[in-house]
């Protein structure tokens, strides 16, 4: 059986180099081998009620640098979740299936509510039967998401389970989460914390679309330590996270002889950043290149967009005539 993969894209402003290799490789591989559906989550950002303008920039902003990468309207359907209405019709008929109780045990749920206690908004409660609709829609099997999003993957599972036996139907299989090859790859930030974040500020991120000079700035500021205490001892948490970086983007010998001067205790990280920089400048170069090319070319943005929504809605059509049929509504 062949599988269908779904995947949606918080529009949350720039892609930074974790994105890229967290979720931009997974999909242009995906999108080889599957019939695979990426879509950009414009629904469910308005929980936080963002302007007219915002939503609109960010939207447009993060649809068109995964174009820009690489995923291709030919080999995968690429769309806005809301040139999709099927998404929010068949959100409608699962919230009658979904219970208050459960969706206030949400992890994700709970959080939100601690964090933004005056905007507690029913949209935020039955985020997950939003997400299960999106994948459900085209009877997804394989969502590659992260961690954070396996609660909401098993909901998906339970509402699909549901639906299928109050109305004695097989229409919806079971989405499983999706992860990633043997192993995951590490990219931390620049500011000695953990993983590359948004929340950490601009100077924990390297953007795709850096400047060269704000690139160079960035990796030259990087926390560093003040040095081995003595040869041989291990890398402070800072100082490992930036051969962590360099295993992305430098040539193994370099990285092997930094190693071996962090181990005499003879390395200087000024001329270590200075490789980083370099090495990173190479590889961000073509991709800032072509996310700006991309962005300033609204018409290739706006057909890819067209494109998208045609293939998406042939699909999620499909399943709603089945879905509209199962529940009883006319179909005389
Ligand atoms: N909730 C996901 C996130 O925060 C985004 C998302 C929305 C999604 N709908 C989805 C992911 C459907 C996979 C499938 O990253």
């Amino acid at each position: 059986m062949s599988e269908i993969v779904v995947s949606g894209i918080r529009p949350t402003g720039k892609l930074h180099l974790g994105n890229y290799f967290g979720a931009v490789q997974n999909f242009l591989k995906l999108q080889e081998a599957h019939e695979a559906y990426f879509f950009i989550a414009d629904y469910h950002s308005l929980t936080t009620h963002p302007t007219p303008a915002d939503l609109n920039a960010s939207v447009y902003r993060v649809f068109a640098e995964y174009l820009a990468l690489g995923l291709n309207p030919e080999k995968c359907t690429l769309y806005l979740q809301s040139d999709l209405p099927q998404t929010a019709e068949l959100y409608l008929f699962l919230n009658m299936n979904a219970y208050k109780g459960e969706l206030e045990r949400v992890t994700s749920f709970k959080e939100k509510a601690r964090s933004q206690p005056d905007n507690i908004n029913a949209g935020l409660l039955t985020y997950p039967v939003l997400m299960a609709a999106d994948i459900l829609i085209h009877k997804g099997t394989r969502v590659p998401v992260g961690k954070d999003q396996e609660q909401h993957l098993e909901m998906a599972r339970t509402f699909a389970n549901r639906f299928n036996r109050l109305y004695q139907t097989e229409i919806f299989g079971e989405p499983q989460a999706f992860s990633f090859g043997d192993k995951l790859v590490k990219v931390p930030g620049l500011t000695g914390g953990g993983k590359m974040s948004k929340s950490a500020g601009e100077a924990d991120n390297i953007y795709l679309d850096d400047d060269a000079v704000v690139l160079q700035k960035k990796i030259m500021r990087a926390v560093s330590d003040s040095g081995p205490s003595e040869p041989g001892a291990p890398k402070s948490q800072a100082v490992q996270n930036l051969f962590d970086l360099m295993e992305l983007v430098c040539a193994p010998d370099v990285i092997a002889q930094f190693d071996k001067d962090h181990k005499a205790g003879t390395i200087r990280y000024g001329d270590l950043k200075k490789q980083l920089a370099a090495d990173m400048e190479t590889f961000v170069a073509p991709l800032r290149e072509k996310i700006r090319e991309m962005l300033a070319n609204k018409d290739a943005v706006k057909k890819a967009a067209a494109i998208g929504a045609e293939k998406a809605r042939e699909s999620a059509e499909k399943t709603m005539k089945e879905v509209r049929q199962a529940i009883g509504f006319r179909s005389f």
